[in-house]
């Protein structure tokens, strides 16, 4: 169990509060005229990954008392108990044990006195002979043909994750073999996904921890009544559809032999399933041994996370960064920018990761909470956001403080485009600390051979405030080990923010409401007649749809 540490209330905190009065005052254009290091100062390296966040509104003070809170919210603490099994999803009584997934050094990890590795290794070879098979072409249809689409069903940690990653990993990806992703209970997803699809050589992932959820049954059982207009007999379910789940009782109720069930565990989070057999889809696209990089990655990241001091330890100066401008400057939201076309689905991936997490409310001693918790998480891939939001980030009168990702080295290599897309990468962290004078925008005016009456009225709206402080996250090339490190970076950070927001990070009672709601609704849309069991909007709306449809 974590201890309940009101964050607000510690010395750090305090200080924090005055120290921000003078920093804040200060533009970062001094803050680098002032020390010439911060580059040096203020960034980290681990592997193909650096982490400049010099382009920040700290100093070395602010660092220090930052490191200070951590401590005081005996963060040390709550690491050693998450690596070590102990029940930190209080609320649901789980272990919280992502990182036991990836463990590659195989050192044994308990929950209630049973070590997991070998249930962990035993799925995972599980996944390799099924993942070879497929590839190769061993696993044949009904009518005796080799795999050619697989299709995963799965909603939220169920289909974020592969999504991403199959989609990150693009060019490891095993040609002639098409994943696809089914979540939403919008007919259109799966119908639009199975127009086109060979029903005999098309394999079905339904992918769900609890194997309950709306949707993904819903769409599970449209996948089966669609398979079988083809196959006629339901024995050919057994080479078309695998499951991945915890929940066995309901796999083998829905018709899948146990024998193509891949199994996880409880203390696994959906949203961080990737790892375990949720991550089979990638596993049969990208192979068996890039799965294993991703793992290896990510284990690289949580060894990092686990013995670095917080100083030097990214995922813990990434999210005392995070928590700097959340609490203290009010800002409502953080960016990811992703220089990488690949990376389109990376911020949708965390803003499951981050606000499922830490949208939350009440401290873990149970008392509301009376500051800001989870921020907004949102983002589009450079250079296309340059082209439509960006403007609010250099002139809004929003504080966005963002991260920006790139790799040096692109997998597609063509002519300039990988230069020019850095140089914006590079640019525009730059403009945005920077900004514009009112000076320098007059004198570019001039030299545009502007009037000084136009130079009068246009340089007002050419000013750049800047200031705007970013993290920089460059890689050397985006390969599965790089990527599994860059998510579990992601995953620490958001731990380590809910242990000084003094939160429970791994539970998510706000969504199961949305599902029991829909379930309440459901019934009612069964017959024509009127509604009047709810409020105004909600019957007029219902009543409105029956009427219509
Ligand atoms: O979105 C809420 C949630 O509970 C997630 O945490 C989970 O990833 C998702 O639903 C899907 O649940 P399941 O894997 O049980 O179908």
């Amino acid at each position: 169990m974590l201890q309940a540490i009101p964050f607000d209330q510690t010395a750090a905190y305090r200080k924090l509060k005055t120290h921000h009065k003078s920093i804040s005052k200060k533009h970062l254009k001094e803050l680098f005229a002032e020390d010439p290091n911060r580059f040096k100062k203020f960034s980290i390296r681990l592997g193909d990954i650096v982490i400049d966040y010099s382009k920040n509104r700290i100093n070395g003070r602010t660092l220090a008392y930052l490191c200070d809170l951590a401590r005081e919210c005996q963060l040390s603490e709550a690491i050693e108990k998450m690596f070590t099994g102990d029940k930190i999803n209080a609320t649901e009584k789980r272990s919280v044990l992502h990182v036991a997934l990836r463990n590659r050094s195989n050192t044994p990890v308990f929950v209630d006195g049973k070590d997991v590795m070998p249930d962990v290794n035993e799925v995972l070879e599980k996944m390799k002979g099924f993942s070879e098979k497929v590839r190769g072409g061993e696993w044949k249809g009904f009518s005796g043909k080799k795999i050619t689409d697989l299709v995963n069903i799965g909603i939220g940690g169920s289909d974020l994750g592969p999504v991403m990653v199959t989609e990150a990993l693009k060019s490891y990806g095993k040609k002639g073999l098409n994943v696809h992703y089914v979540s939403n209970v919008d007919g259109t997803h799966i119908a639009e996904t199975l127009s086109g699809l060979n029903p005999e050589t098309t394999l079905f992932m339904i992918a769900s921890k609890t194997f309950t959820t709306q949707e993904t049954m819903a769409n599970a059982h449209s996948a089966r009544r669609w398979f079988l207009e083809t196959a006629k007999e339901s024995a050919h379910v057994a080479k078309h559809f695998v499951a991945i789940s915890t929940n066995r009782t309901e796999v083998e109720k829905f018709g899948i032999d146990p024998e193509n069930m891949f199994g996880f565990w409880d203390w696994v989070g959906g949203r961080y399933s990737l790892w375990s057999a949720i991550g089979l889809s990638i596993a049969c696209y990208i192979g068996f041994q890039n799965f294993e990089q991703l793992l290896a990655g990510a284990h690289d990241m949580d060894n990092h996370f686990r013995s670095a001091r917080f100083e030097k330890n990214i995922p813990v100066v990434l999210a005392l960064l995070g928590i700097w401008y959340n609490n203290f400057f009010d800002a409502d939201t953080q960016a990811i920018l992703p220089y990488d076309q690949y990376l389109h689905r990376f911020a949708a991936y965390f803003q499951q990761g981050d606000m499922e997490s830490n949208g939350k409310n009440v401290t873990r001693g149970g008392e509301k909470v009376n500051y800001q918790t989870g921020p907004i998480i949102w983002g589009e891939p450079g250079t296309n956001g340059q082209h439509a939001f960006y403007q609010l980030i250099h002139q809004g009168t929003k504080l966005i403080p963002a991260d920006f990702i790139a790799p040096a080295l692109s997998h597609n290599p063509i002519g300039e485009h990988h230069k020019m897309l850095l140089s914006n990468f590079f640019a525009q962290t730059e403009a945005l600390m920077n900004g514009k004078t009112y000076e320098e925008a007059a004198e570019e005016l001039r030299n545009a051979g502007k009037s000084e009456e136009e130079i009068a009225f246009l340089a007002p709206f050419k000013v750049f405030e800047g200031n705007r402080p970013t993290n920089s996250i460059l890689a050397k090339k985006i390969t599965p080990r790089v990527l599994g490190s860059l998510i579990a970076m992601y995953e620490h950070k958001i731990f380590v923010q809910g242990v000084i927001w003094n939160i429970f990070s791994f539970d998510q009672w706000g969504v199961e409401l949305g599902k029991q709601l829909a379930n309440k609704i459901y019934p009612e849309l069964q017959n024509d007649w009127p509604i009047d069991a709810h409020d105004s909007s909600t019957n007029g709306l219902i009543n409105q749809y029956k009427r219509w449809r």
